[in-house]
């Protein structure tokens, strides 16, 4: 493995797709190994903007202002950061064999969008998964939640982080929850998938890297499972390792194994699994660092993101846990350009604890503006500190 010197012509030019607060740990670890960072977003000074050799704004669903970017940039590595990409560019740019997309192209076309992750999941790979429909129409919808019952999931096909999203409990408020997708979904798309809900006992988050091993050849290996609690499909928590009995951890490194396989590539993707008992449901895949795997960052050597910029980069991974630890989200709170924290040496005095401010710039009542992270001897005490550790931290306007 080569690396160049940033900014000369030899460098490794690697672009990020999305600047968020995961691709900034990712453009932060890129640059520890020397890498030129591009960092790209719909908005200016978004996170990983702020620490990136160059930033870019662009609307990145715009095919043609993407594609004039790539060409302008010549990255190496093209590594999405979101779903909300023309994916068609980067098929494209794949097969002229410009650039090289991580984890590959077909991985960002088929999570893009649920039904062709879902089809391949349920169909093709044939895993457990949630009884569904796809609908086109109030009407098709109706008919869907009928077959897959009550009570359902109700989400637009191109949507993430919970928006558009609805819990429905039965057939009189199906119409008002297509409303609600219409109204969110990413794209004008029209079409929704509704899914039968799943009675779990937890939901984990399977961190899954495909990396160089010694022999050359891309070998798959698992972190420890991380448990996380969400809310109207936003997580606010997350801890790890999540107890799990030995049979039902099998079978979510089972399901892991083969979705990633089928996707392909290297880099980490976060694997999201249904538990009850010994049973395990696939529910979605992020070909990419997953948000509630922010929890690394205090309980493994190499969090998701260094293992994302190793893997990306061909070099060896270790999924090692080094202690038990949690996540709490630190969220805007309001709605303000500008705003101020306060209470971080308070939160920072919670025993083996850490925050990230990601620095963006406006904040929402439910933007993640931070993340407590802590450790603990158990994931019970380090679930409190963390909890503890982000209502530390107070958003000002
Ligand atoms: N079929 C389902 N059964 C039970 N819970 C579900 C189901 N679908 C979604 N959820 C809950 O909603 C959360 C968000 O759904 P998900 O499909 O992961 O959407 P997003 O892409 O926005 O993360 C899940 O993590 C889970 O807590
Ligand atoms: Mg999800």
């Amino acid at each position: 493995m080569r690396i160049g010197t940033p900014l000369s012509p030899n460098a490794t030019r690697v672009m990020l797709l999305g600047s968020g607060e995961l691709g900034k740990e990712v453009a932060i670890e890129l640059q520890r190994y020397g890498a030129e960072v591009i960092a790209v977003d719909r908005y200016p000074n978004a996170p990983a903007h702020q620490v990136a050799h160059r930033s870019h704004v662009i609307a990145m669903t715009d095919s043609a202002a993407l594609r004039a970017l790539i060409e302008k940039e010549r990255p190496h590595l093209i590594v999405p950061e979101i779903e909300a990409i023309a994916t068609d560019v980067l098929a494209a740019i794949e097969a002229e064999g410009l650039a090289e997309v991580i984890p590959t192209a077909r991985a960002a076309q088929l999570t893009m969008n649920r039904e062709g992750i879902r089809r391949l999941a349920a169909e093709e790979l044939k895993l457990p998964t949630s009884p569904y429909a796809f609908a086109a129409s109030g009407a098709e919808l109706a008919a869907g939640a009928l077959r897959v019952g009550f009570p359902c999931f109700v989400k637009p096909v191109m949507s993430s982080s919970g928006k558009g999203q609805s819990y429905v409990e039965s057939a009189a408020d199906v119409q008002a929850a297509w409303d609600y997708a219409m109204a969110a979904g990413r794209v004008e798309r029209q079409l929704v998938i509704v899914e039968g809900r799943i009675d779990f006992d937890y939901e984990i988050t399977l961190l899954t890297v495909r990396a160089k091993g010694a022999s050359g050849d891309v070998e798959t290996s698992f972190c420890a499972p991380v448990g996380h609690r969400q809310v109207k499909g936003d997580y606010v928590e997350s801890w790890q390792p999540q107890a799990m009995t030995a049979l039902a951890l099998e079978r979510s490194r089972d399901i892991a194994a083969k979705v990633t396989a089928s996707l392909g590539g290297r880099g980490i993707f976060g694997v999201e699994l249904f538990v009850k008992g010994d049973d395990v449901w696939f529910s979605e895949v992020s070909p990419r660092p997953h948000d509630t795997g922010l929890v690394t960052l205090a309980s493994q050597t190499q969090s998701e993101f260094a293992l994302h910029a190793r893997a990306i980069l061909g070099l060896p991974v270790s999924t090692a846990l080094s202690s038990p630890a949690a996540s709490a989200v630190i969220y805007g709170g309001i709605d303000s350009v500008g705003v101020t924290f306060e209470g971080l040496e308070l939160a920072l005095a919670v025993p083996e604890s850490d925050v990230r401010l990601f620095g963006k710039p406006e904040a929402f009542t439910k933007r993640r503006m931070g993340v407590a992270v802590t450790r603990g001897r158990d994931v019970a005490e380090a679930r409190a500190r963390a909890s503890e550790a982000a209502s530390r931290v107070k958003v000002i306007g």
